[in-house]
């Protein structure tokens, strides 16, 4: 298993071109499901997560071209509604593919996708509300079996915010009969990049990026070239790492608009961040100081501060002036890194889903193990201030949602290897 090699003590400084956002890229790969006619994506990132979806898609029919970041999917032969298990475990995410496939097909298999690090990840809420659109469903065998004539509109109310909820139940409205209406809908970015590929396929929704989202039902939908947004959460872990090495990046390729909750953290910490913005072009500029004060954070769903975003801030308050309370409302165990950073020596209490985070004055270099995707993030940015070299185990975490970490690390001034 590769492990990522860091040597601690460098600030970062200069600049690094930021992908597309793996959380739109992923729902936008199974909307292609939904038309017989081709569509094509650009600013795909190339993670191994989009790999997997890919390779899903094909399993299933669907013709796939990849040119680096522009992907083309031809749908037109989708003739496997089948999600099966042995992917499925590999890649949550994969859940996805059930709306489409029941409001394509009438029909679908997917495996549910089981827990995984962070918590139990459970789907009811994507199953109460294809049943409530008129879907037969079965769990059985570990699968999700549905199965339906015509998916009819109705009003769908989720429990709780629910991001690939929305999406799903969101894909599976754009064809049902009628009008559908989504109450507590998820207003993440990505959901509504999303909604904007759907509508240039053809499909009629409002209300998409406020907590109801209206779609009124169609025959079918055409094919349409989409390009994928940034990543928001990849612009949010390179601002963090900068700061926490006392450095001054500039990011390309992103924006801010979607990071204000974390932007005003950072600059609560002392950091200043500023935005360039053209016609064209638009980047974040990000200075830090010597030392970040500690900073408090609560995770909510958008736009409050993303719960994608916590392992990296308590990396930076371990080191920060101060103490920081850090709350998780989103998932119920997500503080695995916690005892990672206590091996650099960071001083963490954890009580429930809150982390009590003392600033310590250093960190020292040790091997560490990364037990999910942010999580590495949040190992990442510690090893690179921590004193000496820290050796992160478990990496393909990693390379599930980040594309050329080292490369864009490197070309920043840090010291890092992937030792296989
Ligand atoms: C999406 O996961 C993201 N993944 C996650 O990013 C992100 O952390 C999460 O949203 C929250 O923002 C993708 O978009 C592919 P949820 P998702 O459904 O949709 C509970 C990353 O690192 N829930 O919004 O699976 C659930 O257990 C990943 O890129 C139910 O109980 O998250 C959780 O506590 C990690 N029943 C809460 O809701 C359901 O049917 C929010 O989960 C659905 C969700």
């Amino acid at each position: 298993m590769d492990k990522l090699l860091i040597e601690g003590g460098h600030r970062l400084q200069g600049e690094a071109e930021m992908s597309g956002a793996k959380n739109a890229a992923l729902p936008i790969l199974c909307a292609a499901l939904l038309t017989r006619e081709p569509l094509t994506l650009t600013n795909v990132p190339q993670l191994n997560d989009i790999g997997t979806m890919l390779k899903l898609l094909a399993q299933m029919g669907v013709a796939v071209q990849r040119d680096g970041p522009v992907v083309t999917l031809d749908a037109s032969g989708l003739n496997n509604p089948l999600a099966p298990y042995e992917m499925v475990k590999t890649m949550r995410a994969s859940i996805l593919v059930l709306g489409p496939l029941v409001a394509r097909c009438g029909e679908a298999k997917v495996s549910l996708p089981g827990g995984c690090a962070i918590g139990a990840r459970p789907v009811d809420q994507h199953i109460k509300g294809l049943t409530a659109m008129g879907a037969d469903i079965a769990v059985e065998h570990g699968y999700v079996v549905a199965r339906t004539s015509r998916l009819r509109g109705a009003r769908l109310f989720t429990d709780m915010v629910t991001v690939t909820g929305t999406e799903n139940l969101m894909m599976a409205a754009v064809l049902a009969e009628g009008e559908t209406v989504i109450e507590n809908a998820a207003r993440e970015p990505e959901v509504v990049d999303l909604a904007n590929c759907l509508v240039a396929m053809g499909a009629r929704i409002s209300g998409a990026g406020s907590d109801v989202i209206r779609i009124q039902g169609v025959e079918r939908l055409h094919g349409a070239t989409h390009r994928i947004m940034p990543d928001r959460i990849e612009t949010g872990t390179y601002l963090c790492a900068a700061a926490a090495t006392g450095g001054e990046i500039r990011l390309t390729g992103t924006s801010a608009a979607y990071l204000d909750a974390v932007v005003d953290k950072l600059m609560d910490a002392g950091c200043d961040i500023r935005t360039e913005k053209s016609p064209s072009f638009e980047a974040i500029v990000l200075r830090a100081p010597q030392r970040l004060k500690a900073v408090s954070i609560r995770t909510a769903p958008y736009p409050a501060f993303p719960t994608d975003m916590q392992a990296q801030f308590m990396a930076i308050n371990a080191l920060a002036e101060g103490t920081s309370i850090i709350r998780e409302t989103i998932f119920e165990n997500r503080f695995m890194h916690a005892v990672e950073l206590a091996r650099l020596g960071a001083d963490i209490r954890i009580d429930g889903n809150t982390a009590v985070v003392q600033g310590v004055a250093q960190l020292d270099g040790a091997t560490v193990m990364a037990t999910d995707l942010r999580a590495s993030a949040g190992l990442i940015i510690a090893g690179l201030v921590a004193r000496g070299e820290t050796v992160i185990e478990r990496i393909y975490h990693l390379d599930r949602g980040y594309e050329r970490i080292e490369q864009k690390l490197t070309a920043l001034g840090a010291t890092v290897r992937r030792l296989s």
